[in-house]
């Protein structure tokens, strides 16, 4: 098979309108592995016309949805992270200028009620937690996120999720989990700075402060967006789901599908976000599931075949990495192939992956997907681009190094015949 030569271009160049990538809402919460807002923003210009409907069958921290909703485009958003149900709403508001003012203000006072009220009985939350706190502060956040499951009922779902969001930032910095990494893991450099920390005369004052900062940033960047008042389209999101085995039919029919399938080798995304997901109570059978489920962990029923994909996998040759490989090949593909039956005629499939490599071989991922849609499912090749990776800026201040030591990231752009 013939494939094709990339054409080698920065987006971060080529994309004029943006020019950082924590514009917007971007940066409201870490994500491992976030595109950079140009790529979406280049396929939404290049390919895409206004009013059309997008997908993001692995929409992560939804930078597609952001992209889309205020470049005038309707969007889907999958992921299999039950976690972003308190990510997107923030992201990309649905409500109104006013109703936000409304809710900032009832967060303010949510958060000093969980912070400062004392329950009749401090729940545990949940049994896997206290690892990663030392004892004063696993009871001080039990005795927080206590106050948060019995009030938040009562409170605006608007700033039910401004809430959790600071008590997901200030539980996670002050534990011993490494946060500044996309693993989560108890570094010894997090150790001594808790320690430091719990010699400061007033660390609940702290802590505090650093919710009372990161509700002003939130509202910062969320009035970015709400300026946009009325213009902003609809994203509708289903978190929580494995888009392998989604019933697509549940959605109209897509213009275009703009994604970023997770990484080959464990990047293990839902373990970055476990310590949240335990705190805000999704029981620990659902996030054994959902991480079960994440690809690739899953044992494939069967396997993908190709002149590539086939060449690569005598070449790699051992059993666990195979495992893995054939794993992420079954899953990723069924799940775009599935999305992409929902495509009209002549709609785009844009994918963005990098080559990783296993056992020091170097798998071209966009080779696989190419082979199996150009090939196999109907598809005419549109374009290859090679975006070199420069760094990627994933939050405020914090920088992820090339994942996995890739070079660079290839967006591949098919058309369904
Ligand atoms: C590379 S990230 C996407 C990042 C996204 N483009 C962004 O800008 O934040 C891949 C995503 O795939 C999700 N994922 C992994 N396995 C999945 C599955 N079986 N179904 C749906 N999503 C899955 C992960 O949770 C992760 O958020």
């Amino acid at each position: 098979m013939i494939y094709p030569k990339p054409k080698v271009v920065s987006f971060r160049e080529k994309v004029n309108g943006i020019k950082k990538s924590t514009y917007l809402t971007h940066s409201l919460y870490y994500h491992p592995a976030k595109f950079i807002p140009q790529i979406v923003r280049f396929c939404l210009d290049e390919y895409c016309k206004k009013g059309e409907t997008i997908l993001d069958p692995f929409a992560g921290s939804g930078t597609m949805g952001v992209e889309a909703a205020t470049q005038g485009f309707e969007s889907y958003m999958l992921d299999i992270n039950p976690l972003l149900d308190y990510f997107y709403p923030l992201k990309i508001p649905s409500f109104s200028k006013e109703e936000w003012e409304k809710a900032y203000y009832e967060a303010r006072d949510f958060f000093k009620e969980v912070i400062h009220r004392e329950p009749k009985v401090v729940k545990r939350i949940n049994d896997n937690i206290n690892y990663w706190y030392p004892e004063e502060l696993y009871n001080y956040f039990c005795k927080v996120w206590t106050n948060f499951h019995e009030l938040k009922d009562k409170k605006n779902k608007i700033s039910v999720n401004a809430v959790a969001l600071i008590l997901f930032r200030i539980s996670k910095y002050y534990s011993y989990a490494e946060h500044s990494m996309p693993k989560l893991f108890i570094s010894k450099r997090k150790r001594a700075l808790i320690e430091k920390k719990l010699k400061e005369p007033d660390i609940f004052g702290l802590i505090e402060r650093m919710g009372f900062a990161i509700l002003k940033d939130v509202k910062q960047s969320v009035d970015t967006l709400i300026e946009l008042d009325g213009k902003l389209k609809h994203t509708k999101y289903f978190a929580g789901v494995d888009s392998s085995d989604f019933d697509f039919s549940k959605i109209p029919e897509l213009d275009c599908i703009i994604t970023s399938p997770p990484y080959l080798q464990a990047q293990e995304y839902m373990r970055t976000f476990k310590l949240e997901m335990m705190w805000i109570g999704i029981p620990q059978e659902k996030i054994k599931e959902a991480m079960s489920k994440e690809i690739p962990f899953r044992e494939a029923p069967s396997r993908i075949r190709g002149e590539y994909v086939d060449k690569i996998r005598e070449e790699i040759g051992r059993k666990d990495l195979l495992r893995l490989y054939d794993s992420y090949f079954w899953f990723t593909l069924k799940a775009l192939e599935n999305a992409s039956k929902r495509l009209r005629k002549k709609g785009k499939l844009c994918v963005l992956i990098g080559n990783p490599k296993m056992k020091g071989i170097e798998v071209e991922i966009w080779k696989v997907i190419y082979e199996h849609f150009v090939k196999d499912s109907g598809f005419k090749f549109i374009d290859l681009f090679e975006d070199e990776i420069v760094y990627r800026k994933l939050f405020t201040g914090r920088n992820n190094q090339n994942p996995q030591g890739m070079k660079s990231e290839y967006l591949l752009v098919l058309e369904k015949n």
